[in-house]
């Protein structure tokens, strides 16, 4: 089974999540399993640029990217060369690592109302 390795876009401010993901799942869907902060405004169905990451390992492991998802990463920000859409990427054998894009995190959080407010008390209690 593969690895699945989530790195925050805020790097030291909290640690990388690795978890066992099945060969065949989506990367938005290993994410949703363990709680990694991957937004996914349209459900992973291809019509947001809300669940884009940097794939930093394991690229080539990963089905080549199609046409429509190349059309909708053309409205996200900071796309690099790196960035894939975690609805559209099936693991495959090998492990992979992602940093989730600030677009994802910032989706998640508003997805994430509660998880918000508790971050912002944090912040302002250190
Ligand atoms: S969740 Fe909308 S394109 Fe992936």
């Amino acid at each position: 089974m593969p690895k699945l390795t989530f790195i925050n876009p805020h790097g030291k401010k909290s640690l990388p999540l690795t978890v066992e993901a099945k060969p065949g799942e989506t990367i938005l869907d290993a994410a949703e399993e363990c709680g990694a902060r991957v937004g996914h405004a349209c459900g992973g169905n291809l019509a947001c640029s809300t669940c884009h990451v940097y794939v930093q390992q394991g690229y080539d492991s990963l089905p080549e990217i199609h046409d429509k998802e190349n059309d909708i990463m053309d409205k996200a920000f900071d796309v690099r060369a790196e960035s894939r859409l975690g609805c559209q990427c099936k693991l495959g054998d090998e492990d992979v690592v992602v940093e989730i894009s600030e677009e994802s995190l910032r989706a998640w959080l508003d997805e994430n109302p509660e998880a918000r407010k508790k971050e912002a008390v944090a912040a302002g209690s250190r």
